[in-house]
């Protein structure tokens, strides 16, 4: 029996060594027939260091899609499975920025432009560097937007996605446009700087819950915003954290999750900003290593 090493919306995902090259094998059943063509049909056009790798595919019996094997398995383990060490604060801009490149990519770079529709970190894989692409590429061909930016709107088509995730438009009017994948991604940047989940549960009886971006918004809405960010933020994390760091990836990720989509940034913008935020905090990072006296020399120019 073939080690079993997720499991989606869509089918089970294997691993399987193929002549020597690992792989990850995705067994869908013929029902997701849709599913298994959109993202064959997205992965064999667009090819990406940030984007997981097709391989093959193959229907015989189910329908099996065949990836390059990602290592360190998924985001979400990494923020709140057991048995994980907790990712380092530079890693988590790492990660964003991986991320952010792979949606950049079929958002503006590609003919006809693609929306992902479920972006979550179940869907971002993690390699061996700890360095992140986009994965599940399943809901993805129902939105092909040509080169229109303007939002199309899915009447009497089902909504899909994942609760949490969705911005109010498209929850409530089935508007797609890329920016429902903004708003997913400024999500996962509140989950890299909590390790919560998208739907906080309330630990009352009441089964009360909140979403994690009006949670972030009323820690930023303090009278002292950073102090509200800090409670906030992965206890596991320790001090090992530049605050301004995070108070900078809390305000982007609150600039993608505004109610008004035109008014969420591109991922372009995405992209640059997190660049300027990964190049402070590997500055940061070197402050960590000062026990290395090379280091310390070449900081204090001696
Ligand atoms: N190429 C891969 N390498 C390693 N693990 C993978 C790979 N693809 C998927 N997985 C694992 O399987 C899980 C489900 O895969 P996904 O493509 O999201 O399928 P689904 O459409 O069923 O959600 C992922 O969250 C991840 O943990
Ligand atoms: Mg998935």
């Amino acid at each position: 029996m073939a080690k079993k090493i997720g499991e989606g919306g869509f089918g089970a995902v294997y691993y399987a060594n193929l002549r020597g090259e690992e792989a990850a094998i995705k067994k869908m059943d013929m029902q997701a027939t849709k599913e298994f063509l959109a993202e064959l049909k997205v992965l064999t056009h667009v090819h990406h260091l940030n984007l997981v790798r097709l391989i093959g595919y193959c229907v015989e019996g189910s329908l099996f899609l065949v990836y390059e094997y990602i290592e360190n398995g998924n985001l979400s383990q990494h923020l709140r499975g057991s048995g994980r060490e907790p990712l380092p604060w530079s890693t988590r801009v790492q990660i964003a920025l991986d991320s952010a490149r792979g949606l950049e990519y079929i958002h503006e770079h590609t003919v006809p432009v693609y929306i992902h529709r479920d972006i979550k970190p179940a869907n971002i894989l993690i390699d061996k560097k700890f360095r992140a692409k986009v994965a599940d590429f399943g809901l993805t061909k129902l939105t092909e937007v040509g080169n229109s930016s303007l939002p199309t709107r899915l009447v009497g088509t089902r909504l899909v996605g994942t609760f949490g995730y969705m911005p109010p438009e498209y929850a409530q009017y089935g508007d797609v446009s890329p920016k429902i994948d903004v708003f997913a991604f400024g999500v996962v940047l509140y989950e890299l700087i909590s390790a919560k989940e998208a739907i906080v549960k309330a630990n009352s009886s009441l089964a009360e819950s909140k979403g994690l971006v009006a949670l972030f918004e009323d820690g930023l809405d303090e009278p002292d915003p950073k102090a509200g960010l800090c409670k906030l933020i992965d206890p596991r994390l320790g001090d090992n954290y530049p605050l301004d760091s995070a108070f900078k990836m809390a305000q982007l990720a609150k600039a993608c999750t505004q109610e008004n989509p035109q008014l969420r940034p591109s991922m372009r913008s995405i992209v640059v900003a997190l660049m300027t935020l990964s190049s402070t905090t590997e500055d940061w990072d070197v402050g960590t290593f000062y026990e290395n006296q090379a280091v310390v020399n070449l900081m204090s120019g001696r």
